[in-house]
């Protein structure tokens, strides 16, 4: 938070010194409009150690809205942050030549509500010096500029649900931390990832017609988890769109994704989770047309050495991309075990990896009891040919696109791999 207090500090200095002699800000002076832009922008302060939105996504947020910001929109984010998807929104404003009568007509369109005042203080100087970047004049002091912007407040977003329902357009980055209480809904119990709940319970509360634009963990979008989750949102959305983006940042090692659409009440509709690329081509072969694919069933502090003996497999028995067939491991086991020959691939793997699915082919005679980190894919028609064929398709590049656009978690489930299209 210090060098979150100095960025502030610093946006203070340049309305100042803006409001001084804004000639000074010409092309031969020091401080030029596009130093103020990139101080505006946010990378600037992720340097200072704090994170939030990048400016590009927030932009790409904001242009994904289906119906466009015009003068009547308002535009709610309730965790806004620092405030990138409300700059961003802004810049679908109009600019008048004062900044008091600009910033009196944002103040009515943009509202923002977070938990830290000086993220709030942050949101709402950015907001003032966007202003005056697109050519508003600093006409007021900044106290009383700032005080235009009403509705950018401190507050929490789910005791200030009156407001968010008012939202023509919904700008939403939420918080993806677990819930620190146990939360109890139709779709989940438990400690939730909040983006969910958020999701969830901002949804409810908006209008017929609203134009939602957020900016979630991929985790909702391909975790088998969020499956129910993802049954009780998507009737309420129409016309609505996924776009899979990749990491959140350079810093920030989570994927995200951005869910558009219009909220329609009545509505039943389904929501497309899974993109072209992340679904490959309609009609065409898949991998569990070819193999049976199942999880590991040992679950090795939980159950018990009893049962018939078994030989037994787990990731670090087994050589990446290699074959094993004399398996130096035994144990004994009640639950289900699998006949080679067949492939086994590593469930833990991330999009950065440089191959998501890591086999090992499995063969011999006896039953092997499987560890529960392992997939285990079986030839239905039990042929060895049909298992090489397989550890060479795992090797193409094309496994790994739509591996990793399909489920971005680090943990690959049956679904995502008994869908790899098939491509010989
Ligand atoms: C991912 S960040 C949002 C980033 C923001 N879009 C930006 O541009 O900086 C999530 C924000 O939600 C805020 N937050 C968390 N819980 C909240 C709540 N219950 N009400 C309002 N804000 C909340 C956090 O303080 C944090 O600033």
């Amino acid at each position: 938070m210090e060098g979150f207090a100095e960025y502030n500090t610093k946006l203070e200095q340049v309305f100042y010194l803006w409001k001084k002699d804004s000639s000074s800000f010409s092309n031969h002076s020091n401080i030029t409009a596009s130093k103020v832009r990139e101080l505006i922008d946010i990378t600037t302060l992720r340097e200072s150690g704090v994170f939030f939105t990048s400016d590009a996504l927030a932009e790409k947020a904001i242009n994904s809205f289906n119906v466009p910001i015009d003068d009547t929109a308002l535009v709610v984010d309730p965790t806004c942050g620092s405030g990138s998807l409300l700059v961003a929104a802004s810049r679908k404003l109009s600019v008048m030549p004062l900044a008091s009568e600009t910033l009196r007509q944002w103040g009515k369109q943009l509202c923002g509500i977070d938990l830290f005042p000086e993220f709030v203080y942050c949101t709402k100087l950015r907001i003032v010096l966007e202003s005056l970047v697109r050519g508003a004049k600093a006409d007021k002091s900044l106290s009383e500029l700032l005080d235009l912007l009403i509705n950018i407040h401190t507050g929490d977003c789910l005791d200030n649900l009156s407001v968010i329902a008012k939202a023509t357009h919904l700008a939403l980055n939420p918080p993806y931390s677990n819930s620190k209480t146990t939360a109890r809904y139709s779709w989940a119990n438990g400690k939730i990832n909040n983006a969910a709940i958020y999701y969830y319970e901002l949804s409810l509360v908006l209008k017929d017609g609203c134009s939602i634009s957020a900016i979630l963990p991929d985790v909702l979008r391909s975790g088998s988890r969020f499956a129910a989750w993802r049954s009780a949102v998507e009737p309420a959305l129409t016309n609505s769109n996924v776009s899979v983006e990749g990491r959140f940042d350079k810093q920030t090692d989570i994927d995200i994704f951005i869910l558009n659409g219009l909220v329609n009440k009545k509505g039943f509709d389904k929501v497309e989770w899974q993109t072209a690329e992340t679904l490959g081509k309609a009609g065409s072969l898949k991998l569990r047309d070819f193999f049976e694919v199942a999880v590991g069933a040992v679950v090795p502090y939980r159950d018990p050495h009893e049962g018939k003996l078994y030989a037994y497999i787990h990731p670090k028995t087994l050589p990446r991309w290699g074959e094993i067939s004399k398996i130096p491991e035994s144990r004994n086991f009640l639950g289900r075990v699998f006949q080679p020959p067949f492939v086994a691939i590593r469930r833990t793997s991330g999009p950065r990896d440089k191959h998501r699915a890591v086999p090992t082919l499995v063969l011999g005679k006896r039953l092997v009891a499987v560890e529960n980190h392992l997939i285990v894919l079986t030839p239905k028609n039990g042929s060895l040919d049909k298992c090489r064929e397989l550890l060479k398709l795992l090797e193409e590049k094309y496994v790994n696109e739509f591996l990793n656009s399909r489920i971005r978690c680090r943990h690959l489930t049956v679904s995502a791999i008994s869908e790899i299209p098939w491509r010989f």
